[in-house]
């Protein structure tokens, strides 16, 4: 946090947070406020805007993601997007294009892989005007591919890459739910020799020791961002992303996992499956957020076994979200970095460990 610290007031860049109004969108702004660094508010919703913008003492704007000219008009004079209205599989494409049409650098907080992808079809394109795309700021995935990248880097020659996550309690914000939503129709995706592959949601569960002294957990592969940012940061060929899981859930996704991806192929019930979870999903309260902590574990190896492990232990995802959006913000504008890139290849693995209560440790068991 000492960037942002460090900064005065007549520093604060021109920074526009898009999606304001989501459970993350007032996290982030609350946050900025509190450090000294105001965002401009925007969003497709005047009417949640304007309160909003009231209560915190900022400017805002109201314009929707469909018109690509539109959105270059509104940002035209701010240095950095900051997206946080998702899922971005709608919405980050057009907010793209704007910052490329207007040289503004572009950060977002997706962890959908489709979206990943997308970011990267850029890249020469922002080469050319020298500004930087970059998705998945938030707890996806600055963390899991920091400690990704943290042990490829000790294993020359790496074949396996492996991410163990104890995180998210009961409560998700809706557009959480919705994101996880938009892949499910492809299962549970690993990557093996280099290409992204579907398995059955529950499939290939194994168990992980995330503390000193504890049982082995139960956790299932999951459709993680770093299934594409820490391939194209380390190169390793094989990557698999797991989350721990309560052994019903493991056994209720594998009997009707299948079904589920079938279903959400249709897009009139993934509408409809929006509409209930935006009835009933709520993001973790303020004193979740405080208590609550996650525990990653990674490990990678080589053909011969060779393998590095390490552990990181952080706040809990959303409050780490909007604690490392400022310095993101920061280091972007300090570092300039260029082209279509992931958290790693701006900033470093090591940035991470600016973000306060965030640790890492070598050499964790591995069962
Ligand atoms: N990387 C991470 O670790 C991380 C952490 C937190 C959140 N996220 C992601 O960030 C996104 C937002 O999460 P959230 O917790 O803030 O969810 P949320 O409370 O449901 O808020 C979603 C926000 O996005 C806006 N939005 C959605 N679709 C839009 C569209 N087509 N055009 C314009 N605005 C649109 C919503 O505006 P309206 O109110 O007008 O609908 C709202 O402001 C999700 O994709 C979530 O997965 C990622």
């Amino acid at each position: 946090m000492d960037d942002a610290n460090s900064m005065s007031k007549t520093d604060s860049p021109r920074w526009l947070l898009y999606g304001a109004t989501g459970y993350t969108g007032v996290l982030v702004a609350e946050r900025a406020v509190e450090l000294g660094y105001p965002p401009i508010l925007a969003g497709r919703n005047a009417d949640l805007l304007k309160p909003l913008a009231a209560r915190l003492g900022l400017e805002y704007r109201a314009f929707p993601l469909d018109d690509v000219n539109e959105i270059a008009r509104q940002i035209a004079d701010v240095q950095i997007v900051y997206h946080a209205a998702g899922p971005f599989i709608h919405t980050s494409d057009p907010m793209i294009r704007a910052c490329l049409a207007t040289r503004v650098h572009y950060l977002d907080i997706t962890g959908e892989l489709a979206v990943f992808e997308n970011t990267f079809r850029y890249d020469d394109a922002a080469r050319k005007i020298g500004i930087a795309l970059i998705s998945g700021v938030g707890f996806d995935v600055i963390p899991t591919e920091s400690l990704a990248y943290y042990v490829a880097a000790q294993v020359p020659g790496a074949q396996h890459l492996e991410l163990a996550l104890r995180a998210f309690g009961l409560r998700v914000s809706a557009g959480t739910l919705k994101s996880f939503m938009e892949m499910l129709p492809q299962g549970a995706q690993v990557r093996r020799q280099g290409r992204l592959e579907s398995q059955p949601l529950g499939a290939g569960a194994r168990r992980f020791v995330f503390a000193e002294g504890e049982e082995p957990t139960p956790a299932l592969p999951i459709s993680w961002g770093d299934l594409i940012t820490a391939y194209r940061s380390t190169g390793v060929p094989n990557i698999t992303v797991y989350l721990a899981s309560p052994t019903l859930v493991i056994a209720l996704a594998r009997i009707g996992g299948p079904a589920i991806s079938l279903a959400l192929c249709s897009g009139v019930l993934r509408r409809a499956a929006g509409r209930l979870i935006d009835a009933v999903a709520r993001g973790p309260s303020a004193s979740k957020r405080q208590s609550d902590h996650v525990v990653i574990l990674a490990s990678a190896s080589d053909a011969t076994g060779t393998r590095k492990t390490a552990r990181l232990v952080m706040p809990e995802g959303y409050q780490f979200t909007a604690w490392v959006a400022l310095p993101v913000i920061l280091r972007t504008l300090e570092l300039r970095p260029v082209g279509a890139l992931t958290p790693v290849m701006a900033f470093g693995p090591d940035f991470v460990l600016e973000i306060e209560g965030v640790q890492r440790q070598d050499d964790v068991a591995w069962v």
